[in-house]
């Protein structure tokens, strides 16, 4: 045995040293390589302490259970396929509504309508003929404010608040969030995205605070702060750490796809915003969609089935006594499962099952497997304990879910002045040649580009939709474009727009400000596939040609870009004066604009929380080499330098 056998084996030797975990499940006995994975994460001690008096109380409603009833907490219906009545029914434990899923599937319902629609549920889970009544839960994707809700504060996606390097205006961005949700009648938010997102081809990339796994870990832990809040209290909500584990560090960066790396890189790593926000004390942990193969080798498979991971590590190394859900529909693509079956997850360690469609599939095929033996009872009885736990913590069993100063008041779903900020501190400062910033009040700006008018450009995906389509001005009843920023800042006699600069004379104004954008979009259909060049003019040669109408035509010009991810831009860089890495600011844009006009002193302070690539052909991690500006680069008024013109790589339409 080499030395790096023996310490593996002695670092494995407290797990096997003792039958039980700390949740009490039977310690499950692991091939080599799972323990090998398993080893490469500390040992640590469970941080949110247990009340023995709740957790006997525990014991007994679990002891006074029917499986249908253990089997309908285990159960996570959307609500476009549940209603309350089924709720009672079934003695579902938990709701959600997925992205684009709205009370009556009005995209404007109001906030007493989501609050009627969480108090119906909640009533029906408590008027089952259950001996003790078990109040359900409602999760909800509240990733950047309460975004699936109309007139919600939206906040800048993860990507712009990693490059704030504030961690204390998250904490206060995840309170607001909080407050938000729970004014909808909601306790649960599936966030933060821990997630390290290694590739920025991947359409989640903005969902993800830094490649720097400790930025990652200081920012997810204090959102979790700012959602959890004291857990009972009345603005307090449960939060989510997603999506466990390696969701950014799959290969070429497909969404859902395959990370391959080490087993201590993973812990290392990926797994960096897990102890934080399990010293934070989160209480719910999604698991990814995406597989690990260890060392590029070895399959794990999918992170679903994983039961070294989701058991070995989270529940049994990392002492994780909260609960486990699945990601949406994710057990299909377990080997061996159907979108309405999957012992294998259950044996893996999931406890709440998020199977919006085909629940009633689910809970027949799951009460078969446990009455076959597929499924041990023990297993059952953890998930369901663990499930109660969360909900005792949480309060829920002392208080209805509308029971908070917030629900049903529209006031608490807006907090423009913290977006404001948050914009603010999120933007990064790429290029200021010549003191082309700040603007003096009184300049006449000439603004181009479809985007400055857009909140739908400037939230991105998860904006009241999925992928932030089929939205338009309409459907933001609150907040500021960029545009109308700049026209209260400067006037509107001083402000001229053209969506697409056709049949303007830029010489006839002191600057231009063209604000550029990716087309929102969210998972899947946001990745941009290696060989594809990842250049923002190949993606959107609408957007080169309008920056080739302005650039060079006799006034300086300001580019803006809104993007989920860094990316090549070399050549628009070339054509602009001063550019903005704006990422995706939400609802309060034109906060943009008091910054650009240098305003009572306001300066840029946003630093690159990725590195910003020099080619198009970048096709994973971040290579010093191929990056134009590193992590952590950003000009401001203050500290100027001058850009000039850059070395542009040649055009490509694919990559090699
Ligand atoms: C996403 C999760 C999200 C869930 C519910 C999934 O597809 O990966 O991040 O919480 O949907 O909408
Ligand atoms: C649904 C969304 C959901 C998403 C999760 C979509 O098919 O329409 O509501 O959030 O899947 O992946």
């Amino acid at each position: 045995m080499n030395l790096k056998n023996l310490s593996i084996l002695l670092a494995a030797l407290p797990l096997a040293a003792c039958a039980h975990g700390p949740a009490g499940e039977a310690m499950a006995a692991w091939a080599p390589e799972e323990s090998q994975a398993i080893a490469a994460w500390p040992v640590r001690s469970p941080t949110t302490v247990q009340d023995a008096e709740v957790e006997a109380h525990i014991r007994a409603i679990v002891a006074g259970m029917t499986l249908e009833q253990k089997i309908g907490q285990m159960t996570q219906p959307d609500i476009r396929y549940i209603t309350p009545d089924q709720v009672r029914e079934h003695y579902i434990g938990t709701i959600l509504n997925g992205g684009g899923a709205w009370p009556s599937m009005d995209k404007h319902a109001s906030v007493a309508d989501w609050a009627a629609l969480a108090d119906a549920y909640a009533h029906a889970s408590t008027s089952t003929d259950m001996p003790v009544q078990i109040p359900i839960l409602w999760g909800i994707d509240a990733v950047h404010g309460n975004n699936n809700v109309y007139g919600a504060t939206l906040f800048p996606h993860n990507i712009g608040l990693g490059a704030a390097h504030d961690p204390e205006l998250i904490e206060r961005i995840g309170a607001a969030t909080a407050r938000s949700v729970r004014a909808t009648g909601i306790s649960w938010a599936f966030a933060p995205t821990l997630a390290v997102a290694e590739n920025q081809r991947w359409g989640r990339a903005y969902e993800s605070y830094s490649s720097d796994p400790a930025e990652v870990a200081r920012n997810g832990a204090a959102l979790v702060r700012g959602l959890q809040g004291d857990m009972v209290g009345e603005g307090a909500v449960l939060a989510t750490a997603k999506h466990f584990v390696g969701d950014g560090g799959t290969y070429l960066g497909i969404d859902q796809g395959e990370t391959r790396t080490s087993a201590d890189y993973l812990a290392r790593v990926h797994g960096a915003g897990y102890y934080a926000t399990l010293d934070a004390h989160v209480q719910s942990v999604m698991v990814s969609y995406s597989s690990w193969t260890m060392d590029g080798r070895i399959p794990f498979g999918k992170m679903h089935g994983d039961k070294a991971l989701v058991t070995g590590v989270l529940k049994q190394s990392l002492g994780f006594d909260g609960l486990v859900v699945s990601d949406w529909n994710a057990i299909e693509q377990v080997p061996g499962c159907s979108v309405d079956h999957c012992p294998q997850a259950i044996n893996a360690g999931v406890d709440i099952f998020m199977v919006p469609e085909k629940w009633q599939g689910f809970i027949a095929n799951t009460i078969a497997d446990v009455r076959e033996g597929r499924v041990p009872m023990a297993r059952i009885d953890d998930a369901v304990t663990r499930i109660l736990r969360v909900k005792f913590r949480l309060g829920l069993f002392d208080r209805p879910t509308s029971a908070s100063r917030y629900t049903g008041d529209a006031s608490a779903i807006s907090d423009r002045p913290l977006a404001q900020e948050a914009v603010r501190k999120s933007v990064v400062l790429l290029k200021n040649d010549n003191g082309t910033l700040p603007l003096a009040p009184g300049k006449r700006v000439l603004v181009v580009g479809a985007a400055a008018d857009s909140f739908a450009d400037q939230s991105g995906g998860w904006s009241i939709t999925w992928q932030g389509d089929a939205i338009d001005n309409g459907d933001f009843p609150n907040g500021e474009t960029l545009l109308a920023g700049m026209q209260r800042v400067f006037g509107s006699a001083n402000v001229t727009y053209s969506p697409d600069a056709h049949g303007v004379d830029p010489a006839r104004f002191d600057v231009v400000v063209a604000v550029l954008s990716e087309t929102p979009h969210a998972e899947m259909k946001g990745d941009v596939r290696w060989p594809a060049p990842l250049s923002h003019s190949a993606s959107y040669p609408g957007d080169a040609a309008l920056l080739a109408r302005v650039s060079g035509k006799g006034a300086p010009v300001v580019t803006v870009l809104y993007s989920g991810r860094t990316v090549y831009t070399t050549d628009l860089l070339n054509q602009s004066d001063a550019f903005v890495a704006a990422f995706l600011p939400g609802t309060e844009a034109g906060a943009m604009a008091d910054l650009m006009a240098g305003r009572n002193g306001l300066d840029f302070s946003g630093r690159l929380s990725f590195a910003w690539p020099n080619t198009p052909c970048i096709s994973g991690g971040e290579p010093a080499g191929e990056a134009l500006f590193p992590r952590n680069y950003g000009l401001s008024y203050r500290a100027g330098k001058k850009t000039g013109k850059l070395r542009e790589a040649e055009s490509v339409q694919s990559c090699p």
